[in-house]
């Protein structure tokens, strides 16, 4: 049997489809297949392993009802018409656990980075602009005892929440759309509405899913509600903020400052005023990049192929509708 993969991906991966005596194929191309490409590929496959942002839409999974798994190198999967996959019982399987460490670690760094403009004073060494010390320039803003507000309470916010407590002592309010009780008992984290999420956090952390009642929701209205001190933080999909939005509530000082690991779109152009604001702080979505984090979700990926391919179930499938 074979298996289609999208991208170069950590050679453990490789190894254990190799071992399952699956034939692999790779895409080493440095560019997104075309749509048309993506079908080809697939036609005498039968499983997909996808990674990057190629999108699995209706039209590509009419066209390849014939895979018997497709499986993400990724824990989001909004990427993908889960409705179609479920439609035509093609199990998708994601890779969840493994990077939540690496990711919360991301968001972590982007806080601080941003509390003391770090990329924007590491930009003005390069400028050559490390000169007349001022004390009343560049200042940033101290997190200790502050309020975390954190969208999505799941296992990457937890990790968010547990660093900020335990370095900052921070205070840990969060949105989910159920209680967390590990995070009330461990963490003392209350469980509070949008509203009162946006009105209270001193730094707002977004790891919530993107979907149709995520996308663009942390827009101008919602930086409005925000205080002028307040830090936003995104490490979750760049569809969830209006980056215009965001741009003009930096620049008008709705909120203090900006942290994002993911953009809208991506990639970001290099002309974007997020990179040249002294309170952005910008990385190329690589929540995950880790060589742990990414082993391990080359691992979780193959696992998924070999289980569909034997019959079995997925261990990690986020449309289990297709068991019935
Ligand atoms: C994920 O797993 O969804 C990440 O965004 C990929 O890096």
């Amino acid at each position: 049997m074979k298996v289609f993969i999208t991208r170069t991906i950590p050679e453990i991966g490789i190894q254990l489809l190799q071992d399952a005596g699956l034939t692999v194929i790779q895409w080493k191309e440095k560019r997104n297949l075309t749509p048309q490409e993506l079908i080809d590929n697939c036609k005498h496959c039968d499983a997909l392993m996808k990674v990057g942002a190629i999108k699995i839409d209706s039209g590509f999974l009419e066209a390849s009802r014939h895979l018997k798994v497709i499986s993400l190198l990724s824990v989001g999967f909004d990427g993908v018409d889960l409705a179609s996959a479920t439609r035509l019982k093609i199990p998708v399987g994601n890779t969840p656990g493994v990077l939540n460490e690496a990711t919360a670690t991301a968001a972590f760094l982007l806080m601080i980075a941003t509390s003391r403009k770090a990329f924007y004073m590491h930009k003005k060494i390069i400028r050559g602009e490390w000169g007349f010390f001022e004390p009343t320039a560049d200042l940033g803003i101290e997190l200790e005892g502050k309020t975390l507000g954190i969208w999505g309470l799941g296992r990457i916010g937890f990790e968010m929440a547990k660093k900020c407590v335990g370095a900052f002592n921070m205070k840990v309010i969060y949105t989910n759309r159920s209680k967390n009780e590990m995070a009330e008992k461990e963490l003392h984290a209350t469980q509070v509405s949008f509203d009162e999420l946006l009105r209270l956090s001193d730094v707002l952390s977004v790891h919530t899913a993107l979907t149709p009642e995520t996308t663009g929701k942390m827009n101008k209205e919602a930086f409005n509600k925000m205080k002028p001190t307040s830090i936003f933080i995104n490490a979750a999909r760049g569809g969830i903020h209006n980056e215009k939005d965001l741009i003009e509530a930096l620049q008008n000082k709705t909120i203090w400052g900006a942290g994002l690991d993911v953009t809208n779109p991506e990639p970001m152009e290099k002309d974007n005023a997020l990179l040249n604001m002294p309170n952005a702080c910008v990385l190329p979505h690589i929540g995950s990049a880790t060589q742990q984090a990414r082993d391990g979700m080359a691992r979780i990926a193959a696992e998924n192929i070999i289980a569909a391919l034997r019959g079995e179930r997925l261990k990690h499938v986020v449309n289990p509708e297709v068991y019935g």
